[in-house]
Parts: structure tokens; C-alpha cells; sequence
């Protein structure tokens, strides 16, 4: 085969997910379970899209429908199609599972297992490079290989006394002798499409686990005076396979070190004790900013520069601007802290709440679907919901927007410069017009004029305010 037209073959990806993964000890598929805050099958998904095959086919079988969705929710519309494995028979069965699509396609087929989340893109695209490399002399098979310290649990590579590559062993198959080889299957490998699936068709469940192994493909195929390469990759980490929880804490450990690493190295960011602060991969964080310990980022959050994230506090998919202190043990979820905010010690914010530049929320004070306009304030012991407010409003301690009337959410929206005196209830829907003022234990049920000063409850009004006229409404500031 010509090199031209070896750089014309088409490139599909199969990835192996069917599995239920006995030695996690889940009732989640082991694809599911999360590495950083994804399902392990998404992170090689990601990955798999990298080599921009023709087509990514996913087998999967255990909560197969739960698998797909994961997947869909992370290729977001790009192209992949499911595989149903029906019984799980072993890897080589799982592939089989995928004869019609491929078995006469004149194309490369990389194999990936769904629990060999680390892969990274750059290696891959090395493995299909040397596969393709050895077309000409007929490689039908590229397998990646790498040398542990520890092996144990992974195929093992026999090599014969040239070091051509013999035979895959599997660990429960393996003699004494086999099992100190060090160099292991990664679990990921290059075909050559059509002879993958002539030699699966003679692959046999006679080992010790009963199963149809994938691993006996390339012994086969040298059997039948094919090429079998072998790409030897230096990266112990990258190719670490998740079979029980605490190869997943490892690899969880890994990946968040390289991620602080990278933070504080590439970014400039500080971390006060690196091992106790979590932060996911996705997550930007800029320079001088300083993270407390046990603090954790999640999601794809985004945080500014000169930040102080003080300890316990939690962001989920947050977006914090710059110069923002975030005080002790706060959980923001879904939502956006402008410029020069202050929040917390204690202060929830969620469902899409905005805090506006510079304004500031303190200690348990919740805000909902709530924007909080340039320069206001909620200090004390607060609930906003489904509400606005404008510039430079003061809400006093212990406000509440009652916005649930049992059956259906109603908005509040509160104007600027506004005092909302301590203890108000705002029966929402209602509506607060600029430079107003409530008394101490207000309940307002009615919107409320520009100007004007209301007290009790029902609250009413009493009096215009003139502009410029001091507002000494305890409003406990
Ligand atoms: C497999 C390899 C082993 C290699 C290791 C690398 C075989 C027989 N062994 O072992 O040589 O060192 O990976 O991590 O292939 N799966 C299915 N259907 C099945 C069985 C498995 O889809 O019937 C999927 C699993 O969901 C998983 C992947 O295939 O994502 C690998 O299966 P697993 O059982 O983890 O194989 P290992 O024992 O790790
Ligand atoms: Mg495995």
C-alpha cells in the first residue's frame, strides 16, 4: 500500500463501555462513575473526538441508556452512534458487537476501553501515526504498551526471543513467570478494520474467566503471518485503567494535582495548601488570585484575577469577576459575582443569580434568580428570590422575598437607592419604586410609589419622602 493512499484511509474509533465493572462494587455502570466531575466514558469520548474519526461508535450495554446519555451530554451534537452489546461476553465479544458496521470497511479502527480515561489526545494521534506507519509491510495491528512498576491486574505482553511481540496474556491466565513481564496492554490499539474481524470470528472463551478477550486478536493474527506492531509509550499515568475505586481516587489525586500545578505555574494563581483545594480541569483561574484550603471549584467555573476565595466554600459552574473576596464556607452554584463584590461568610447563591459589580452579600443571605444591582447591599440573614434590585439599594437584616404562594413563584422587583428596612416581607408579585423606603417589619403586599416611606403591615404609606431628605428608617445597615 502506497503511502498516499495509506493517508487517504478512513479512521474509525470503537470504544468498549458495556462493562458493569464487578471489582468497583457499584450498582453504577463503572463508566459512570465520575473522574473530576465527569463519567469516566466522557472523558475518553472527549478524547476520541480529538482524532476527528469518520465515525465514533460507543458499545454499551450495562445502564446502556444512561451511558448514551452521558455521552450525548458531552459530544453536545457531534457525530457518534451506540453499539448494544447484549450479554457481556468480554471485550473481544464487545467489539463483535460491531461486525456490521465495520467488518468489510477497508479502514483503521482504534479500540479504546471506556475505563482508560487519561488518554491524551497527542498520544493517540502517535499510536495511529506508527500504525499507519507499518502499512506498508502489513501491520494489522498496533497495540499500546507501556512498562509498570507495579503490573499487576493488566494484560501482560510476551514477547519472543527476537522481542517481536508473541502473545497477550491475560493476569488470571498468566503463569508465575508470565506475571513478572512488565510491559502491560494499555487496553488501546490500532486495527486494520477487516482483519480484526476475520481473526475475531476465531477467538474462543476457553481461559479462566469464560470470556471472549479482545487480547487474543493479535496473537491470531501474527498466527496467521500477520504484522503485530508495538508502541511502547513512556507514560505510566496516562494509560492507568479504573477497574475498583481506589485506582479512580488515584487517578482523581493525579489529575487534580496537575491541574493546581498548572494553576499555579501557568496562571498564577496562589493555593495556600495545594492538596486540600479541589479544582476541576475545566475550571480558568486568574492571577494573584488566593485559594484557601478546602476550598472547591467545580464545573467549568471561571474565576478572575486578585480573588480571595477564603476556606469551605464551594463554586459550581460560577463566574466570579475580579477582585471579588468570597468569605468563608459559600456555596455558589449557576451564577455570576461582577468586579469588586464581597460574599459571605455563610451566603448562598443559585439558579442563576447576579451580583453586580461591587455590590456585597453577607452572612446567611440567599439569593435565587435574584440580581443584585451596582453597589447594593444584603448584609444579614436574607432570602431573595426571583427578584431585582437596582444600584446602591440597602436590604436591612432579616428581609425576605415571600415569593412562593404554594403553587406558583412571583417576582419582586426593588428600584435604586432603595431602603428596605430590617425584617420586611415583600409579598411578592410586588414592586418597589426608586429612592422608597420600608420600615422596620414591613409586610408590603402592594407596590410600593418612588419615594415613599411605608410602614407595618399591611405596610402603608406615610409619607412622601422629598429628594435629598434623610432616610433614618432603621434599615439595619
Ligand atoms: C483489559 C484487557 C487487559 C488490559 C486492560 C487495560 C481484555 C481481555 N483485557 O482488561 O489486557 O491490560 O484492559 O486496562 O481485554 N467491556 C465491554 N464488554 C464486555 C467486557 C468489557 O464493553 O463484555 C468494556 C468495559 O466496560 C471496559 C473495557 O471493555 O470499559 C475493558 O474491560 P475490563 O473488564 O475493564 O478489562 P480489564 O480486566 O481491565
Ligand atoms: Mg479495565
Amino acid at each position: 500500500m502506497s503511502d498516499s493512499s495509506t493517508e487517504q484511509r478512513s479512521l474509525n474509533v470503537l470504544i468498549l463501555a458495556a462493562g458493569l465493572g464487578t471489582r468497583m462494587r457499584s450498582d453504577l455502570a463503572k463508566v459512570l462513575h465520575k473522574l473530576d466531575g465527569r463519567p469516566l466514558i466522557n472523558h475518553v469520548c472527549r478524547t476520541a473526538t480529538a482524532l476527528a474519526p469518520e465515525s465514533l461508535y460507543v458499545v454499551i450495554g450495562h445502564q446502556g441508556d444512561e451511558v448514551k446519555a452521558a455521552v450525548l451530554n458531552e459530544l453536545d451534537g457531534q457525530k457518534v452512534a451506540f453499539v448494544t452489546q447484549e450479554q457481556q461476553l468480554g471485550t473481544g465479544d464487545a467489539v463483535n458487537a460491531a461486525r456490521s458496521f465495520f467488518q468489510d470497511s477497508d479502514s483503521t479502527l482504534v479500540v479504546l476501553s471506556g475505563d482508560v480515561p487519561m488518554i491524551r489526545p497527542e498520544t493517540l494521534a502517535a499510536l495511529v501515526q506508527h500504525h499507519h506507519r507499518y502499512l506498508d509491510r502489513g501491520a494489522a495491528c498496533t497495540i499500546l504498551t507501556v512498562r509498570l512498576h507495579d503490573p499487576s491486574g493488566y494484560g501482560r505482553i510476551v514477547r519472543d526471543d527476537e522481542g517481536a511481540f508473541e502473545r497477550i496474556v491475560e493476569q488470571k491466565d498468566a503463569s508465575d513467570e508470565q506475571r513478572q513481564v512488565d510491559e502491560i496492554n494499555a487496553g488501546i490499539y490500532c486495527f486494520d478494520t477487516k482483519k480484526l474481524f476475520s481473526a475475531l470470528s476465531a477467538v474462543k472463551n476457553n481461559n479462566s474467566q469464560g470470556e471472549y478477550y479482545l487480547t487474543d486478536v493479535p496473537e491470531l493474527l501474527r498466527k496467521a503471518g500477520e504484522d503485530v506492531a508495538i508502541f511502547q509509550f513512556n507514560d505510566a499515568q496516562e494509560i492507568e485503567g479504573v477497574n475498583n475505586r481506589a485506582q479512580l481516587a488515584d487517578l482523581e489525586r493525579i489529575l487534580r494535582r496537575r491541574t493546581v500545578s498548572r494553576l499555579m505555574l501557568d496562571s498564577g494563581v496562589t493555593f495556600i495548601d495545594p492538596k486540600n483545594t479541589y479544582v476541576s480541569a475545566q475550571s480558568v483561574i486568574g492571577r494573584d488570585t488566593i485559594i484557601y484550603p478546602n476550598v472547591f471549584i467545580e464545573g467549568s467555573t471561571e474565576i478572575g484575577s486578585g480573588c480571595t476565595i477564603r476556606p469551605g466554600s464551594r463554586l459550581v459552574n460560577a463566574k466570579i469577576g475580579d477582585g471579588v473576596e468570597i468569605r468563608d464556607n459559600c456555596f455558589i452554584t449557576d451564577s455570576e459575582v461582577e468586579n469588586g463584590c464581597a460574599v459571605g461568610p455563610m451566603a448562598h447563591l443559585r439558579g442563576n443569580a447576579v451580583m453586580a459589580e461591587g455590590s456585597k452579600v453577607g452572612n446567611f443571605v440567599e439569593l435565587k434568580k435574584t440580581r443584585l444591582g451596582k453597589g447594593s447591599k444584603a448584609s444579614h440573614l436574607t432570602y431573595l428570590g426571583d427578584a431585582t434590585i437596582g444600584e446602591d439599594t440597602n436590604i436591612g437584616a432579616g428581609v425576605i422575598t415571600c415569593n412562593y404562594d404554594g403553587m406558583n413563584k412571583h417576582e419582586t422587583h426593588i428600584g435604586n437607592r432603595v431602603k428596605i428596612g430590617s425584617d420586611t416581607m415583600l409579598v411578592a408579585p410586588v414592586m418597589v419604586g426608586d429612592d422608597a423606603v420600608t420600615g422596620a417589619g414591613s409586610v408590603v403586599t402592594k407596590d410600593i410609589d418612588a419615594n415613599a416611606l411605608v410602614v407595618g403591615a399591611p405596610a402603608k404609606k406615610i409619607k412622601d419622602l422629598q429628594s435629598g431628605e434623610e432616610k433614618k428608617v432603621q434599615s439595619g445597615r
